[in-house]
C-alpha cells in the first residue's frame, strides 16, 4: 500500500443516524470513526433508501454499477458513504426491510442481492471508483452475497470479512432466486450458499468470506453449538479458526450522562444526586406515581422472543407488588405489545409502556431508571446494558452472549460488580435476580458502589477497533499483498 492507510469498505443495511432499526446501525456508525482514529481509511456502503434523502443532503452521483447510481455523501461523523441508488428497489416509503404494516418487502432478495453485488464490485478491479478498498467488510445477511461475488466472479477481489450481528436473521429465499440474481449455479451446494434446498444470503457470506467475526466472544462460542447455531453451527464449527468474537463498543460521546443534551439533568459518578431529577422527570413523562423511593425498572428494545419480553411480563405483577415501577419503550411483535398494554391497564401509575421508536426517550429512560432489564434468551452483544451501566442504571440480565461479556455480575452476598446476571431463561430465574437487585437497592452504600463500578467501565471502541485492525492486517498479509 506504499505507506498509505489501509482501506476498508463497510457494507451494511443500516447506519445511525440515517437508518436504524437496532444495534447494527450504532455499530456501523461508531466503529468506522474509531478505526479512522486508529489510522485506517474507512468508508461505508449503504442502500439509498428513500428515507435517506432528507438526511444526507446533496449526494452527487459518482459512478454507475449494475444499473444503479453510486452517490457519495458524508455521515455526520465525517465518514464518507457510498449510497447505492436503485430507485426501483429502495425508492419507496417504509422501513429498510418491511413495509409500513410490518410485512417483509417481497423483493428483499433482489434489493439486497443487487446491493451486495454493487458493493462487491466496488471492492474489485471492476470498480468505477478511484478509491478502492483493501478489505470488504460485510455486516449481516444483507451483505452476505458480497463475499460470494468476490470469490467466484470478480477480478482482483479484495479479501473479505463478514460480521455476524445476529445469526437468527439469515436472508433465506426460494431456490429460484438463484437465477433471478444470476448467481453462478455451482454455488448452490452444501459447500456454498445452499441451505436446505434454499438460497441463504448469510450462509453465502459465512462460507465465502475469508474471515468471520461476531460481536462478542461468548456469542462466538454459543453459535458453534446446536442450541444457538440456527442450523449453521456445523459450518461455524468447521470455520472456528477463522471466527473471532470482538465485543462491540458504544459511542461514548453520544451516550454520556455528563454531557447528554437529551436528559433532564446531567450527572457523573461524583454528582449522582442529579440522577433523581431524571427519575422524577421520567415518572412524570410516563404518568407514574411521583415517588423517589420506588425502584424504577426499565426496558428499551425490540419486543421479540429474543429479548425475553414475555419473561418481563411474567414477573411484572410481582415487581409491582414489591413496590417497583416499570417503563417499557419498544416496538415489535403485536402479541407482545398487547401483553404489555394489558399490564399498563392492570397497574396504572406503576407500569407504563410506549410503543414506538424514540431515540431521545431511550436516553431519558437510561438516565431516569434505577434498574435496567435485559432478560434476553440470546444476545450477540447488546448495547443497552452498556448504556445503562454508563448511566448508573445497573442491568439485570441473562448471562448470555455480550451480556455475559460486558456485565460484571454482583455475587449473591456482595456489592462488587456492575449488574445482576442469571442463567435460566425463565421468569423464576429473572425474578430471583430482580430480588437480588432490590436487596442491593435498599442498601444505599451498596447500590452506589454497584452504580459507580458500572459508570467507571470503559466501553469505548478503541480496544475493539485495534482488534479489527489486527484482523484486517492479517487478511491482507494472507492475500499476499504488501501490508
Ligand atoms: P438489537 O440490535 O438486537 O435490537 P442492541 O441492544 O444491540 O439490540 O441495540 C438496540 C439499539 O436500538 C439501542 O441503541 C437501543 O437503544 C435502540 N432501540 C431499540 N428499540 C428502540 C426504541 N423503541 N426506541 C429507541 N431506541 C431503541
Ligand atoms: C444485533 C444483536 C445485538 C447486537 C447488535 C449490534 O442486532 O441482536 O445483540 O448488539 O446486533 O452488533
Amino acid at each position: 500500500m506504499n505507506g498509505r492507510s489501509l482501506r476498508v469498505l463497510f457494507v451494511a443495511s443500516e447506519c445511525a443516524p440515517w437508518v436504524k432499526t437496532g444495534g447494527l446501525a450504532d455499530v456501523v456508525a461508531a466503529l468506522p470513526p474509531a478505526l479512522v482514529t486508529a489510522g485506517l481509511d474507512v468508508r461505508v456502503c449503504l442502500p439509498y433508501y428513500r428515507s435517506l434523502r432528507p438526511e444526507v443532503g446533496e449526494a452527487p452521483p459518482v459512478a454507475t454499477v449494475v444499473g444503479a447510481l453510486v452517490r457519495k455523501a458524508r455521515l455526520p461523523s465525517g465518514i464518507i458513504a457510498y449510497l447505492i441508488d436503485a430507485p426501483w428497489l429502495f425508492g419507496r416509503d417504509g422501513g429498510p426491510y418491511q413495509d409500513a404494516d410490518g410485512s417483509d418487502w417481497p423483493d428483499n432478495a433482489q434489493r439486497f442481492g443487487l446491493f451486495a453485488r454493487a458493493a462487491a464490485i466496488l471492492a474489485s478491479d471492476e470498480t468505477p471508483l478511484l478509491w478502492r478498498p483493501d478489505v470488504f467488510h460485510g455486516h449481516d445477511w444483507q451483505a452476505g452475497l458480497g463475499p460470494l461475488w468476490l470469490k467466484t466472479s470478480l477480478p482482483k477481489p479484495a479479501p473479505s470479512i463478514m460480521t455476524i450481528h445476529n445469526l437468527a436473521f439469515q436472508g433465506v429465499f426460494p431456490a429460484q432466486t438463484m437465477e433471478a440474481l444470476r448467481l453462478p449455479p455451482e454455488v448452490f451446494a452444501v459447500e456454498g450458499a445452499e441451505f436446505y434446498g434454499r438460497l441463504s444470503f448469510l450462509k453465502a457470506g459465512l462460507h465465502y468470506a475469508d474471515m468471520l467475526t461476531t460481536v462478542s466472544p461468548t456469542y462466538a462460542q454459543e453459535i458453534q453449538g446446536e442450541a444457538w447455531g440456527c442450523g449453521l453451527h456445523g459450518l461455524l464449527t468447521r470455520r472456528r479458526a477463522d471466527l473471532t468474537g470482538i465485543v462491540n463498543g458504544i459511542d461514548d460521546r453520544v451516550w454520556d450522562p455528563a454531557t447528554d443534551p437529551l436528559i433532564a439533568a446531567r450527572y457523573d459518578r461524583d454528582h449522582l444526586a442529579e440522577k433523581a431529577v431524571n427519575k422524577a422527570s421520567l415518572q412524570r413523562r410516563f404518568d407514574l406515581a411521583l415517588d423517589p423511593a420506588r425502584p424504577l425498572f426499565a426496558m428499551v428494545g425490540r419486543l421479540t422472543w429474543q429479548k425475553g419480553v414475555d419473561l418481563i411480563a411474567e414477573v411484572a405483577d410481582r415487581l409491582v407488588r414489591a413496590g417497583g415501577q416499570l417503563v417499557v419503550l419498544g416496538t415489535g411483535e403485536r402479541s407482545l405489545e398487547d401483553v404489555l398494554r394489558g399490564l399498563t391497564h392492570r397497574h396504572r401509575g406503576a407500569v407504563s409502556v410506549r410503543i414506538g421508536f424514540d431515540e431521545a426517550l431511550a436516553h431519558e429512560i437510561e438516565a431516569g431508571a434505577d434498574i435496567f432489564l435485559m432478560p434476553s434468551r440470546f444476545e450477540p452483544c447488546g448495547l443497552n446494558q452498556m448504556y445503562s451501566q454508563r448511566y448508573g442504571t445497573p442491568p439485570v440480565a441473562r448471562a448470555t452472549g455480550g451480556l455475559a461479556d460486558t456485565i460484571d455480575g454482583v455475587d449473591p452476598e456482595g456489592c462488587e460488580g456492575s449488574g445482576f446476571l442469571f442463567d435460566e431463561p425463565m421468569g423464576t430465574a429473572l425474578w430471583a435476580a430482580i430480588e437480588r437487585a432490590l436487596g442491593a437497592y435498599r442498601t444505599p452504600t451498596c447500590w452506589r458502589r454497584i452504580m459507580v463500578s458500572g459508570m467507571r467501565k470503559d466501553f469505548s471502541w478503541a480496544a475493539s477497533a485495534e482488534r479489527y485492525r489486527t484482523l484486517y492486517e492479517g487478511l491482507i498479509r494472507d492475500a499476499g499483498r504488501p501490508a
